[in-house]
């Protein structure tokens, strides 16, 4: 199956990058395909719509628009529930030992990396930055 990673501009600024990628293939996931992208509001706006009515989205907004991100298109058996082992619950303070979430994220807002939650539809999160095209 297919799945969405992005680091978020924490990730990108603090040069996560590598330290985040090596710890997906470390985990058996493959990597397929690796874009830097910048959101504008619009488009955060509507990546996050589920999380539009909480109070923290439009911090969450601002956040994720506050500079580039670095969107991964990932597959692997089970890849989505894999990866979200691999990353670590959202609060960095909760997340497990050795998760990426516990090694570098700093709040539950700056959690350094998204992952598509399993029963969210990760093939949505992955056509929203890579469309369905198949170039591979
Ligand atoms: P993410 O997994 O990308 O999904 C929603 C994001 O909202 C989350 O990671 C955090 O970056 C951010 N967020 C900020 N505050 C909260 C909160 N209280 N609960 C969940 N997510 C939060």
């Amino acid at each position: 199956m297919r799945t969405l990673l992005f680091i978020k501009p924490d990730g990108y600024r603090r040069r996560l990058i590598g330290a985040v990628l090596k710890r997906v293939e470390d985990g058996g996931l493959k990597i397929v395909e690796i874009k830097t992208v910048r959101l504008d509001r619009a488009r955060a706006e509507e990546f996050y719509k589920i999380h539009k009515d909480k109070p923290f989205f439009s911090s969450l907004v601002e956040f994720i628009t506050s500079g580039p991100i670095v969107a991964c298109l990932i597959e692997g058996d089970d890849a989505a529930p894999r990866l979200r082992e691999i990353v670590g619950a959202t609060d960095p303070k909760k997340a497990k030992e050795g998760t990426i979430r516990h090694l570098y994220g700093t709040s539950i807002q700056n959690n350094v990396v998204h992952a598509s939650a399993p029963d969210e539809d990760p093939e949505r999160e992955v056509r929203f930055f890579f469309g369905s095209q198949r170039d591979r």
